[in-house]
């Protein structure tokens, strides 16, 4: 059978979610409040707006559209830097094994990530060929955990809800697969990710066997 599996990309394929944090923490510290990885949570998976909103919110800080603006061009310049030199190195542990099994059995995949960066870490990791459909921050209108971006992919693979698999490191990713009634696997701590159907801490948990169960599943 033919499934279509969808990955987020920030915290699921790469490692991306620590310069996230790194360059958001620049803008609190230079508005001078404190900017915790409890805090940066709440921005996985969520757009760069609203990340903004979010981090406004923990400072208390009221500002103009002008600053706002100024601080999200800020904020992605220097997360570009760090991305910059990105290499296949900064893949996470087991990705590749599971998308090469993916492959190697007819699957097909997709990637469903709010970030407008997606391709250029794709093609910087030299991962961007597994990918038959991108599904991106520069395509969707709604954020997760509006399902928007995981139903887009799927119809671009072909595939109904029910024979997609979502894989997802935040909560409004989780929420964004179950709301689109697709198998949601969290990868990440079980206590955030709670509301998975299934969830594991990293690919290498995963098991050519689990992966053929999801392909069988009906
Ligand atoms: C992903 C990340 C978020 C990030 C968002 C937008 O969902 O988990 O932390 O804010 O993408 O990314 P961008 O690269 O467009 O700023
Ligand atoms: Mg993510």
């Amino acid at each position: 059978k033919q499934k279509a599996f969808i990955f987020d990309l920030d915290g699921v394929i790469v490692d991306t979610a620590k310069y996230h944090y790194l360059a958001w923490k620049k803008i609190a510290d230079s508005l001078g409040f404190e900017f915790t990885h409890e805090h940066n949570e709440l921005l996985k998976g969520v757009s760069r707006v609203r990340s903004l909103e979010i981090i406004l919110g923990v400072g208390n800080i009221k500002a103009t559209q002008e600053q706002k603006d100024k601080w999200l061009v800020e904020k992605n310049e220097d997360y570009l830097n760090y991305i910059t030199n990105m290499e296949a190195d900064e893949i996470l542990p087991g990705v590749e094994v599971v998308l090469q099994w993916l492959k190697n059995n007819g699957q097909r995949i997709a990637l469903g990530s709010a970030s407008k960066n997606a391709r250029p870490i794709l093609e910087k990791v030299g991962i961007l060929h597994y990918f038959e459909a991108i599904v991106d921050g520069n395509d969707v209108t709604n954020a997760k955990p509006d399902p928007e971006v995981f139903l887009r992919a799927a119809e671009l693979l072909g595939a109904v809800a029910k024979d997609s698999i979502v894989f997802e490191d935040s909560v409004a990713g989780i929420q964004a697969a179950n709301i689109a009634n697709m198998v949601s696997v969290g990868i990440g701590s079980r206590a955030i990710l709670h509301e998975a159907q299934y969830n594991f801490n990293d690919f290498t948990e995963i098991a050519t066997d689990f992966l053929q169960t999801l392909v069988n599943q009906q």
